[in-house]
């Protein structure tokens, strides 16, 4: 009988390529397969020596003999139909205890039914999310997985040999039952919006209040990535503003149109935020901050009536380049703040058990969202494991403590001179509106008594009342 492989992947798009070559690299073998047949002879012709670890597969009914049992076969196709698409073709060529792993862009609400039909079938399924690009993919990504701890355990050595390391760390980790490895994956690209948002807020004051140009920017963000804000986001922000247009010969991001995209993962992250009544506002900030910047023939509009152009802030002095850094510290806390806190919900909705800790910590090296900062968190989550928010760390409220002046005074100031911070905006009136001894809910409740006779308790006595109103 000829070799059989350790592992299959399927779909040979790059993302899936590049995960299959990354196995092939650690020592394993892999049989690949792909739709579109000819590509996996396309992979095969251009993998060099790691032709050797791949086996090509060209029909998905073969894959029954090409891989040991129990089999582990990545799918690595088009997030949605096409995921439910190969399951249906290939469940009936496997053996019970199979291993289906969906390591696409799940929405987490597909992945919990998947698990359920495929376990249905005798087979067993896993959720994987995999961040870091095409370039993690290859070389390393952070893998969160979620699905039935024995089958995670069957493949775990793949992935653990395939993921980033931090500090020799694998940045790879069981999260928890069906969707929780899908569900972590969407709330690190939720913490990734607001994370990129707050960046292009504070390049705008940069930019547009100092007239700071791109590359003197670049500079601004590379002396912070040797502080608190160092991080893959704060690096690939220098270099891209330091970039400049073949044509034009002009710094690059100026010629890019102002409108931004987006795959629906960090909407995701928002619309579960809501849905676990949990406060996510620099989030939902972030996401709005995209779809306003898409509005391009409204914003138009909105320009003639309202957008007087607001006087310059002068010379970007030292002290004001640090006030910059201390309000993205605080902004990055409190989008960590509330990310995390959407988990520790969610955890418990959904009875999932997320290991917080190693959360931060496979987020450190591999994903987008990749910093030392994370450390701290994990360091948080390692003193108390159930930790109400990062906020009552005592290392990291000293921190944002630290960071608040500041951050109010940027915030403040560009209320006055309407300029757009909306999720840092977002990010502090979330800690403000935390920090109230008493909100103004007192009235709320008054309002809600008047129109709909909802009740409310009282301060100094238990029950339900009604106001004579
Ligand atoms: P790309 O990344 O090249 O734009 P994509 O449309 O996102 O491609 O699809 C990614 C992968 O999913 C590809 O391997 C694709 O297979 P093809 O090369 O045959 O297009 C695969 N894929 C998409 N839809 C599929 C389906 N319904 N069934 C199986 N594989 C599918």
């Amino acid at each position: 009988m000829t070799k059989q492989a350790d592992i299959a992947v399927i779909g040979m798009a790059v993302m899936g390529r590049n995960l299959a070559l990354n196995m092939a690299e650690k020592g394993f073998t892999v049989a690949i397969y792909n739709r579109t047949v000819e590509r996996v002879d396309e992979v095969i012709a251009e993998a060099g020596p790691l032709a050797e670890r791949l086996i090509p597969c060209r029909a998905l009914e073969h894959l029954r003999d090409l891989v040991k049992p129990a089999r582990p076969i990545l799918m690595m196709v088009k997030a949605g139909p096409a995921v439910d698409e190969t399951i249906e073709t290939l469940a009936p060529h496997l053996d019970a205890g199979d291993i289906l792993i969906d390591a696409g862009n799940a929405n987490f609400r597909d992945t919990v039914r998947r698990e359920k039909h495929v376990r249905s079938l005798g087979l067993q399924f896993l959720g994987i999310g995999v961040s870091g690009g095409e370039e993690g993919a290859r070389h390393g990504p952070s893998i969160m997985s979620g699905g039935a701890r024995e089958a995670y355990d069957r493949i775990a050595p793949v992935l653990t040999a395939i993921s980033a390391r931090f500090q020799g760390t694998p940045c790879s980790a069981y999260m928890g039952p069906d969707g929780a490895g899908h569900f972590v994956k969407t709330i690190h690209n939720g913490i990734e919006y607001a994370d990129m948002q707050m960046i292009a807020e504070i390049y705008g004051l940069l930019r547009y209040g100092h007239g700071l140009a791109p590359a003197a920017i670049a500079d601004v963000f590379e002396r912070w990535s040797s502080g608190p804000l160092d991080s893959y986001l704060i690096e690939i922000t220098a270099r891209a503003l330091r970039a400049t247009d073949a044509e034009t010969g002009g710094p690059l991001v100026d010629v890019i149109v102002d409108s931004a995209g987006q795959k629906g993962t960090g909407r995701w992250s928002a619309i579960e935020a809501l849905d676990l009544g949990v406060p996510a506002s620099a989030i939902v900030a972030a996401v709005d901050a995209r779809g306003i910047s898409a509005l391009r023939a409204l914003r138009a509009k909105i320009v003639a009536r309202f957008g007087a152009e607001p006087a310059s802030r002068g010379t970007a002095t030292d002290a004001v380049i640090a006030d910059y850094e201390k309000a993205l510290i605080g902004g990055k806390i409190l989008a960590y703040a509330q990310g995390f806190s959407v988990l520790n919900a969610a955890s418990a909705e959904h009875k999932w058990n997320l290991p917080l800790a190693e959360v931060a910590r496979i987020w450190r090296a591999g994903c987008i969202i990749r910093s030392a900062f994370l450390d701290r968190i994990a360091a948080a989550y390692d003193r108390t494991a159930d930790l109400e928010t990062i906020l009552l760390d005592p290392g990291l409220s000293d921190l944002m403590a630290d960071c608040l002046p500041a951050m109010r005074k940027v915030v403040g100031e560009a209320a006055l001179e309407g300029r757009p911070l909306p999720a840092l905006s977002a990010g502090l009136a979330y800690l403000h509106a935390l920090a109230q001894a008493r909100t103004t809910a007192d009235l709320t409740q008054a309002q809600r008594d008047i129109f709909g006779a909802h009740g409310f308790e009282r301060t100094d006595k238990p029950g339900s009342f009604h106001g004579a109103w």
